[in-house]
């Protein structure tokens, strides 16, 4: 602020200049310019000291005008800057960390302060940096695309870089703890090994009948919007793990392949370019897959893409009806299928 009273100062100088003509033009025409002359020479004492001192604080106090530069100021996580006219509240955030060496759950409280803007990820990366270094986080993107951010608020498995604090606080708390259905690694990290391994076990991907013209394909494999809207919902799948945390049969039953690898079956099943035919569905065929789902609906409620994997595998199981149908009448398209 020292360096713009500077710049106003002169900015008045160019101003008064021509005022303090115009005033000696008005005093020679009164014949009286005593009481007009003090007045300018005033103003100018006044002009003159009031330069000085920011002239003094910009180019010669160099400590001065380093400090004014570098004044303390609110940062937020990651050099954000809160929103001032937003108005800030604190909000306590109980957090549920996982510690590793007791091997359990110990709940801590911190102070955050929070506007409109400030998601569960921004208040925790606050803790992280202004409170709490140890505290071991997982988050990449911060706009609900990388889906690494999966914790549970106030009982419900969400994206914290999706997440408001104020929206989702009551009485000035809100509460934070890890994912249940993935072990625990630490605080609010979980390990997502077996996910993937089950993601893997469906064999996500497009197979063709012919495999030697896959691999060197002649051209793309053409879709109209029909065939490629059939299965577009399902391919907005983040990996977030959010529909296995709030799923009960996950939660009970540790080898169900859950909600996101069933829903990625239905997601290739209904590409018209997959060949792989009923061989999908016999991946998934059994009671640890499609037959374990006991339709609770949670997966399609807690995911942030829309995905509906509730919707996909009661799809799957109607799916396989029709096969079971046709057992015998050669109609599956996978016949041949090498892959
Ligand atoms: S189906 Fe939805 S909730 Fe489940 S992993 Fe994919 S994006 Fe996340
Ligand atoms: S940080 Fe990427 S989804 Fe939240």
């Amino acid at each position: 602020m020292k360096a713009s009273r500077y710049m106003l100062s002169l900015y008045a100088a160019m101003i008064l200049v021509p005022l303090f003509l115009a005033l000696d033009v008005f005093a020679t025409a009164l014949s009286s310019p005593a009481g007009i002359r003090i007045l300018e020479i005033l103003i100018a004492v006044g002009l003159l000291v009031y330069a000085g001192m920011g002239y003094l604080e910009v180019f010669v106090n160099k400590k001065g005008s380093a400090k004014s530069l570098n004044r303390p100021v609110e940062i937020g996580p990651h050099g954000r800057m809160p929103d001032k006219k937003a108005g800030g509240q604190d909000i306590e955030v109980e957090l549920r960390r996982f510690n590793m060496e007791k091997k359990r759950l110990e709940l801590t409280p911190y102070k955050v302060n929070a506007n409109r803007f400030t998601t569960v990820l921004d208040a925790l990366l606050s803790i992280k940096s202004g409170q709490d270094s140890s505290l071991a986080i997982r988050y990449s993107c911060r706009m609900g695309i990388c889906g690494s951010c999966g914790m549970v608020v106030n009982g419900k498995p969400v994206l914290a870089c999706e997440t408001g604090l104020l929206d989702n606080s009551k009485d000035g708390k809100i509460e934070v703890e890890p994912m249940q259905a993935h072990p625990l690694l630490k605080d609010l990290v979980t390990d997502f090994d077996d996910f993937f391994e089950k993601h893997k076990s469906i064999e996500p991907g497009l197979y063709r009948k012919n495999t030697a013209e896959q691999r060197k394909a002649a051209s793309e494999y053409k879709q109209s919007k029909e065939e490629r809207d059939a299965y577009l919902p399902y391919s907005y799948c983040i990996m977030c793990g959010l529909c296995m945390d709030a799923c009960p049969v996950v939660n009970s039953n540790p080898k169900f392949v859950g909600p996101q690898a069933l829903s990625q079956v239905q997601r290739y099943h209904l590409d018209s370019r997959d060949q792989k035919g009923e061989k999908r569905l016999n991946v998934v065929d059994n009671l640890d897959s499609v037959w374990g789902c006991e339709f609770a609906g949670a997966c399609s409620e807690v995911c942030p893409k829309g995905v509906d994997p509730a919707a996909a595998i009661q799809a799957l199981k109607f799916d396989m009806f029709k096969e079971y149908l046709n057992v015998g009448k050669g109609k599956g398209k996978g016949d041949e299928v090498q892959g």
